[in-house]
């Protein structure tokens, strides 16, 4: 049995009240009606720290949303796997879309990524997921596919019990498009093929794949019911206590 993983990404929103008001009132729901479901929080890198000390003693873990490649040095306005585990960071968000959108990231980037977090201990969250043109062509699993291969390649079986996926079509993020239940759950199911032509069976089965793209209370339940759904990479709904409380409670 996976355990699912609800992980709230908030992208740049949150300064350090921002942050200190959504923790206290994500903390203290969680005291109230304990998850069921592994549940992470990435916010800006600003509020690792902070978050990290008000979480002491919670059962929700902390994760930062992109790391460097490299170890150190000069590359200015980037931050390395060591700042994250010091800030008390166990999980790292990879690949982002709007990294791959906005910032050029690549496949082979991300795939260094992952492997420099998997070495620190860091659980990497990677990435991927199809456009809309890519979907209204028929390509989304030869898209999907050819990306999977990419951020794992070179990843051993037992890397694989660190990585989590998560399968997030551009399209459905933060328009208000969730792809349908049967969608997601096909991609998903692909997803966890291929992982077992590439490795074997009991990794593909082992390996956390999350749904994220416009998850929200009233769709969270359907999504999470699918056999290949293991949780959900969750923006826009994360950032009030209530929603996220919903989605999260939403994990069986
Ligand atoms: P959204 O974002 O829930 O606002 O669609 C999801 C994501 O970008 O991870």
């Amino acid at each position: 049995m996976r355990t699912k993983i609800i992980a709230g990404n908030w992208k740049m929103y949150k300064d350090l009240a921002g942050t200190t008001e959504l923790i206290a009132g994500l903390t203290s729901r969680i005291a109230a009606s304990p998850a069921r479901a592994t549940v992470v929080v990435c916010p800006p890198f600003t509020s690792l720290a902070l978050a990290s000390t008000l979480l002491k003693g919670s059962p929700v873990r902390l994760g930062a949303q992109n790391m460097s490649q490299h170890d150190e040095g000069a590359f200015t306005g980037e931050i390395s796997w060591n700042m994250l585990r010091a800030a008390g960071c166990e999980y790292v968000i990879l690949g982002h879309s709007e990294r791959r959108q906005y910032y050029g990231e690549k496949d082979e980037l991300i795939n260094a990524k992952a492997k420099k977090a998997i070495a620190s201990s860091l659980r990497p969250i990677i990435c991927v997921g199809e456009t809309l043109a890519e979907r209204e062509q028929g390509i989304t699993d030869r898209v999907v596919s050819t990306q999977i291969r990419g951020v794992l390649s070179g990843l051993s079986r037992s890397d694989m019990s660190s990585v989590v996926v998560a399968y997030e079509p551009v399209w459905a993020i933060g328009t208000g498009k969730t792809a349908t239940p049967a969608q997601a759950q096909e991609v998903h199911q692909m997803i966890r093929k291929l992982i077992s032509q590439l490795y074997d069976w009991p990794t593909a089965d082992a390996t956390v794949i999350q749904y994220g793209g416009s998850v929200k209370p009233d769709n969270a339940a359907e999504l999470l019911s699918q056999n290949d759904i293991d949780g959900a990479l969750v923006g826009g709904a994360c950032l009030k206590p209530d929603s996220f409380m919903s989605i999260i409670s939403a994990a069986k």
